[in-house]
């Protein structure tokens, strides 16, 4: 096992009507800034919840953060913060929510000229405003870690940023704000949280007993609750089953003394920036062409899971890592998230090579757990995945 420091100074509140437990966490000065999205929280009660959980404190709201949180928005949110004096977030909703949040804890204290710099010049973020969320969406972990990904449309760019100055104080999560969810949008969550396992799992064996064990229970919690999350979101039990596994898919935990591997992610976010093809959907067309390419070096890996969370016991090490591969594609398609990216888009011609520029203009050279896929690589598996 590698060795590891591990801090996760979130503090989690998980459970029924946990959103009451709001009014406890604020600090009674606060000036808080209220950030949403396009709008579901007004639908769902969740706004309302919110609301009166804050009735003591001073509260200014700014919605309109959209999937995939644009630059160009967050700047307003920023003016907001700054003419206010604003001295505490709230985010209220999914990944792109908090991670744009995120943006503006860490633009609101930064001290340069352009907050973009943050983002292009991967600025970490040692001290950020202090800021709490109410997910809404389980999927992403952006609740309980110190990363985010910002877009901006203007230049087709999809960065990411963090610093140990980005965890949330607190992260409340009640289960039952999933029954509002969209089916699309319950599958993407399943499909983001399963990736997360695996970017940090399917590298090669180093004798990590228990990280192994932790991303293989976290799989099979996913495999088990996603047909039931999906054919009812109000059950409670798959629900907090779901949510919890998505927090602990991508806090830290499983990812200490172990190689991770995240080139899935990093290609997948030049689709996102390219297409606007969702988060999930975007790792969907990568990972089989991924695992594919860099067979010979994940095949031990991949045998592993195919007998442990995919119960395949018959054949060698090639049969049950193949196999894998395809229950791999069996479980998404069951979500009806689709695998290639013509399924999504019809003007694919020349993205590989996009990338691969991009890859190499950024000083992207080396991917994954080796450091070893170059953009030539990258390009091949892209256009694999066609
Ligand atoms: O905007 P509203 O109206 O709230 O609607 C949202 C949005 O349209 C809706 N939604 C959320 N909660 C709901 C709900 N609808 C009904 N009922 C509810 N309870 O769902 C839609 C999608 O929301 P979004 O926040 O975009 O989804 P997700 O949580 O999947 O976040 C995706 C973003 O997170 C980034 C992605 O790149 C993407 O930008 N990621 C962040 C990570 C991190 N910080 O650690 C890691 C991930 O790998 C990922 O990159
Ligand atoms: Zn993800």
């Amino acid at each position: 096992m590698n060795n590891f420091d591990f801090k996760n100074p979130t503090k989690i509140i998980f459970g029924k009507d946990s959103i009451q437990k709001l009014e406890a966490e604020i600090p009674n000065k606060a000036k808080v800034l209220l950030v949403y999205g396009g709008g579901s929280i007004k639908k769902n009660g969740i706004y309302e919840q919110v609301k009166s959980a804050l009735s003591k404190v001073e509260v200014i709201e700014f919605g309109g953060i959209p999937a995939n949180p644009e630059y160009a928005v967050l700047l307003d949110a920023l003016q907001v913060i700054k003419e206010e004096n604003i001295t505490y977030l709230l985010a209220v909703g999914g990944g792109s929510v908090i991670d744009g949040t995120k943006f503006l804890s860490a633009a609101a204290l930064f001290k340069g000229d352009t907050p973009w710099d943050i983002l292009s010049k991967n600025i970490r973020t040692e001290v950020g405003m202090p800021f709490g969320t109410v997910l809404t969406l389980p999927a992403t972990g952006s609740e309980m870690n110190s990363g985010a990904v910002i877009t901006r449309k203007e230049t087709k760019q999809k960065l990411g940023m963090g610093g140990p100055g980005l965890f949330p104080k607190f992260s409340i999560l009640d289960p039952q704000v999933i029954a509002s969810i969209p089916k699309r949008q319950l599958a993407n969550g399943l499909t983001d949280a399963f990736m997360h396992v695996l970017e940090q799992y399917m590298t090669y064996p180093m004798g990590a007993l228990l990280q192994d064990r932790f991303a293989e229970s976290i799989l099979q919690t996913l495999i088990e609750v996603a047909p039931r999350i999906i054919k009812n979101p109000k059950d409670y039990v798959a629900a907090s089953n779901f949510m919890w596994s998505c927090t602990m898919a991508l806090n830290g935990l499983i990812q200490k003394g172990v190689p991770t591997d995240w080139a899935i992610h990093g290609i997948g976010h030049e689709l996102t920036a390219l297409f606007g093809i969702d988060h999930a959907r975007t790792l969907a067309i990568i990972a089989p062409s991924h695992y594919r390419f860099n067979f010979e070096a994940k095949k031990d890996k991949l045998a592993q899971y195919a007998e442990r969370v995919w119960n395949i016991q018959e054949g060698s090490i090639d049969e049950k890592a193949k196999a894998a591969i395809i229950k791999t594609e069996g479980f998404l398609h069951e979500l009806e998230i689709d695998t290639k990216l013509s399924d999504y888009t019809q003007d694919f011609e020349g993205t590989a090579e996009e990338i691969a520029k991009r890859f190499t203009d950024r000083g992207w050279l080396g991917l994954g757990e080796h450091k070893n896929l170059t953009p030539d690589k990258v390009e091949t598996i892209v256009k694999m995945s066609y």
